[in-house]
C-alpha cells in the first residue's frame, strides 16, 4: 500500500552510487525522503509537504539512523516555517517541539533541533527566518557528509593497525556489523560502514557479515542492499548465528554505529548490540563503535540514563504482515540496548579515535561536544 505522501516513483539505483536518503526540494518546498520501509524491493520516495508527514516518516522508520533522523528533522522545521510569513516563528518553534517527540534515543535528533531553535532565537526579522532555517538545515546535512568521511579515514587507519587484520596480510578480512549504520543512515557514506568503504576503496579485500537485525531487519534489508550496490561482498546471518560464526574464527572485527553515547563511553545502539559485544569479548575479537561527535551526550554520565525507545509489540508479533506468535502473546520490543564502555575496544569519531573509552578518554577527544 502506498503512503499518502508518497511519490510512486521507482528508480533503479546506479551501481556503486546510492540514492540520497533525504533532500530538500526547493520547487515544492518539501522534504523528499527515501522510504526505507520499502527497501530492498522498492525504491520509493515520500514527499513530505508538512511537518506531520516528516514526523511520521521518522516515527515509522522511513528515514532512520541517528544522523539521518537529525537531518530530516532539521528540514522538517523548514517545511513548517515555509507555510506562511506571519506565523513563521510560531510554526517553526512548534515544529521543533513536535519533531522532538518522534523518537527518543538518537541524540542527533535533539542536537539538530537545538541548532534550529538557536536560529529561531537569533534571527530577528521574520522575513529572513525561513532562509536562515534552510541554510542551517543544509549546513547540518553537509557537515554530516564531512563527519562520515572523517570517520572513514580515521577508522580505516585504526582497523588497518588492528592485530587480527595485520595478521591477515593480503588475505581477505571479515568484519561483522549490526543494523545499518551506512549511507542509508546518514547524510554521507555512513559511520560503521564508512571505514569499510574506505578500506574497500584502497583495495583491501573485505567481506562483511551483516546481522539481519530483528525485528525490523535493517541488516538484511538495508546493510546488505547498500553494500551489494557498492560492490562490497556481504553475507547475511540471523542474529543468533553470530556467536557460532565467531567461534569458527570467521570474524576479525565487529563495528557498529551508535544512537547515543554517554560521557563515559557507554553506547546505545540497535537492540542486539550488547549481546554482540559480549560475544566479541569472549572470543577476543575487537569491538568498535563508529559515531560522529553529534552522537555524544556529554550531559549523561553513564548509559543507564539513556532513554530507550519501546516500540509497538506488533513489530515482534508479525513478520511482514504474518502473525508469528499467539495473537495476544506478551512480547517485549526495546529498540535499543546499551553496551557498557568496558566492552568497547575503541570509539572511532570524526575528531579522533577514543581507545578504551572512559570519562577521561572520551572528554579528551570530544570535549563538551
Ligand atoms: O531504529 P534505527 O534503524 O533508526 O536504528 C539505527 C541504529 O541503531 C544505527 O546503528 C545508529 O542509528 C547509527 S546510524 C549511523
Amino acid at each position: 500500500m502506498e503512503h499518502p505522501c508518497e511519490t510512486a516513483k521507482r528508480l533503479s539505483p546506479d551501481h556503486h552510487r546510492l540514492p540520497q536518503v533525504v533532500r530538500w526540494d526547493d520547487a515544492t518546498g518539501s522534504v523528499v525522503i527515501l522510504d526505507q520501509t520499502r527497501l530492498p524491493s522498492d525504491l520509493v520516495y515520500r514527499t513530505c509537504v508538512d511537518v506531520q508527514q516528516v514526523w511520521h516518516a521518522i516515527y515509522e522508520l522511513a528515514v532512520r539512523g541517528a544522523p539521518a533522523i537529525g537531518i530530516a528533522a532539521a528540514y522538517g522545521v523548514c517545511v513548517a516555517a515555509r507555510a506562511s510569513l506571519d506565523t513563521v516563528r510560531d510554526r517553526a518553534l512548534r515544529a521543533t517541539h513536535l519533531l522532538a517527540t518522534s523518537r527518543p534515543t538518537a541524540v542527533n535528533l535533539f542536537w539538530a533541533l537545538d541548532q534550529m531553535r538557536d536560529v529561531i532565537d537569533k534571527t530577528t526579522a521574520d522575513r529572513d527566518l525561513f532562509a536562515a532555517l534552510l541554510a542551517q538545515a543544509q549546513a547540518i546535512h553537509q557537515q554530516d557528509r564531512e563527519l562520515c568521511a572523517a570517520i572513514g579515514r580515521l577508522g580505516a587507519m585504526r582497523l588497518g593497525q588492528e592485530r587480527r587484520l595485520v595478521e591477515r596480510g593480503d588475505e581477505p578480512v571479515t568484519i561483522l556489523t549490526h543494523c545499518n549504520a551506512g549511507a542509508l543512515a546518514t547524510g554521507g557514506q555512513g559511520t560503521a560502514l564508512s571505514p569499510i568503504y574506505e578500506l574497500h576503496g584502497q583495495g583491501r579485500v573485505i567481506r562483511v557479515i551483516a546481522d539481519e537485525t530483528r525485528p525490523l531487519l535493517q541488516g538484511a534489508r538495508l546493510t546488505a542492499w547498500e553494500l551489494h550496490h557498492m560492490g562490497v561482498p556481504v553475507t547475511v546471518i540471523t542474529d543468533s548465528m553470530a556467536g557460532w560464526i565467531m567461534r569458527l574464527g570467521q570474524v576479525d572485527a565487529v563495528i557498529v554505529g551508535a544512537d547515543r553515547i554517554a560521557a563515559n563511553g557507554d553506547t546505545a545502539n540497535k537492540i542486539g548490540t550488547y549481546s554482540l559485544a559480549l560475544l566479541a569479548r569472549h572470543h577476543h575479537i575487537p569491538f568498535f563503535v563508529a559515531a560522529p561527535h553529534s552522537t555524544f551526550d556529554m550531559k549523561l554520565l553513564s548509559g543507564d540514563l539513556i532513554p530507550i525507545e519501546q516500540r509497538a509489540a506488533d513489530e515482534v508479533r508479525f513478520v511482514f504482515g504474518r502473525l508469528t506468535t499467539p495473537v495476544d502473546c506478551d512480547v517485549l520490543n526495546p529498540a535499543f540496548d546499551v553496551t557498557p564502555a568496558e566492552l568497547i575496544t575503541a570509539i572511532i569519531t570524526d575528531r579522533g579515535v577514543i581507545e578504551s573509552p572512559s570519562l577521561s578518554t572520551v572528554a579528551a577527544i570530544i570535549g563538551d561536544r
